[in-house]
């Protein structure tokens, strides 16, 4: 397509490229709600296990409804013994993200389900891949840090699990309720990138698993969810309060891009990291590391000071997910076992009324020339 006949928009900022009954995200006024509800209040009041529900199925759960798929969430735990096996060998310096868009990819060649697309077979999938995922991301660091993965504990909701599989101990009742809130916080938000890819994949008619792996490849950048890993080693690089003003003189100089800063659709604020601004300050002070939390409120007040620029979602999940003791380079990974509930969510919304996602492009390339033999190039 020639300039003359086109309409660019790089980055497709503002393009409306979907309908969609699970996220209203008001950029403007800085607000955002999962199928009606307001994100406080979900993080607050609601489990991950509700929010989930909430996406999958548009309503939240009675409470039978609730124990029916709680039930079905813990029986899906399980990840096939050959996915453990391939993690052993796995170099153990890779990175999990790789490793996880990899087991998205293997699981999907067991699922009983894999290529049938339909919305019945497609929750099912749903249920499974969160369950799994979780499963997935504690046996692989597990493994590559030399230790037995830990089974499931069928008498723990989802973020107590996870944290148990994680680190073989029992966790703490404010630490599980933290990494509760922080999945329902990244559950779901919208075209983000990981999430219009998942549907570009799926609006071909690929299915679930395809398109969850392609999103996990998404997510894993830095200017999307590997920023909050960015972000930590920022913190960390920064060391001390006292180095902050020094840090950001620097920074600001070398017109350096700051993680966790910014965002394409909230420009006054986003609402997530108002919550997890809270959240990280208890966790920090209660894992005795408070020190994280402080040089991230300085860092916010002087880049946005300087910048006007806002604190994302990835900004204060990193001192959380750090005083929770989970490694730095989980952080992308845990954003992915929250987003997991979004991802399949859009696909369902995406095979329900699909139609194929395919934009255009503007060439500037040369204009039409005469072929050359390869003897006389
Ligand atoms: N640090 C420094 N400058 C920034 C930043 C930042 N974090 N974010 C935006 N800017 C500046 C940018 O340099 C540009 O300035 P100028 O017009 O003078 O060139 C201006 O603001 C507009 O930036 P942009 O990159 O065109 O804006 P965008 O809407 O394309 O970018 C963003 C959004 C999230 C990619 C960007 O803000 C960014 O790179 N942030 C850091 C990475 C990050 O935290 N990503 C997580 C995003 S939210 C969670 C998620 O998606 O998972």
């Amino acid at each position: 397509m020639t300039k003359e006949d086109s309409a660019l928009i790089r980055g497709l900022e503002g393009v409306v490229a979907a309908e969609t009954r699970l996220c209203d995200l008001d950029g403007k006024n800085g607000r955002l709600a999962y199928v009606g509800y307001d994100i406080d209040e979900l993080a607050r009041k609601a489990t991950f296990e509700e929010v989930t529900y909430l996406l999958l199925y548009g309503e939240l759960p009675k409470a039978a409804q609730l124990d029916a798929f709680t039930v079905a969430l813990t029986a899906a735990r399980e990840i096939p013994r050959e996915l453990t096996q391939a993690f052993r060998l796995m170099p153990k310096a890779t990175d999990p993200m790789r490793v996880l868009q990899a087991a998205v990819a293997t699981l999907g060649m067991s699922d009983p389900d894999t290529t049938d697309n339909s919305h019945a077979a497609n929750v099912r999938k749903a249920i499974r891949l969160t369950s799994q995922i979780a499963t997935a991301i504690c046996a692989h660091h597990r493994v590559r840090s030399g230790q037995e993965p830990v089974a499931p504990a069928a008498g723990l909701g989802h973020a107590a699990n996870f944290l148990y599989m994680l680190t073989g101990q029992r966790p703490g009742g404010a630490a599980v309720k933290a990494f509760d809130a922080s999945l329902t916080l990244y559950a779901e938000h919208e075209l983000n990138a990981s999430t219009f890819t998942t549907r570009t994949i799926v609006s071909t008619q690929s299915d679930m698993h395809s398109a969850v792996a392609g999103g996990v490849g998404a997510l894993k950048g830095p200017l999307h969810g590997g920023a909050g890993e960015a972000v930590m080693r920022t913190l960390m690089e920064i060391g001390e309060v006292a180095s902050v003003d020094a840090f950001t003189e620097k920074a600001l100089a070398a017109k350096r891009r700051l993680m966790g800063f910014g965002h394409r659709v909230y420009k006054a604020g986003d609402p997530r990291a108002a919550i997890l601004r809270g959240m990280a300050e208890q966790a920090c002070r209660e894992s005795g590391q408070f020190q994280w939390y402080q040089i991230a409120v300085k860092l916010h007040e002087r880049i946005g000071g300087a910048k006007g620029l806002i604190p994302n979602v990835d900004f204060y999940s990193a001192p959380l997910f750090y005083s929770l003791a989970i490694p730095v380079d989980l952080f992308t990974p845990v954003i992915a076992a929250g987003r997991i509930a979004g991802w399949s969510a859009n696909i369902i919304e995406q095979h329900d009324d699909n139609r194929l996602i395919r934009p255009r492009a503007e060439y500037v390339g040369p204009g039409r020339r005469a072929f050359v033999d390869i003897t006389k190039r």
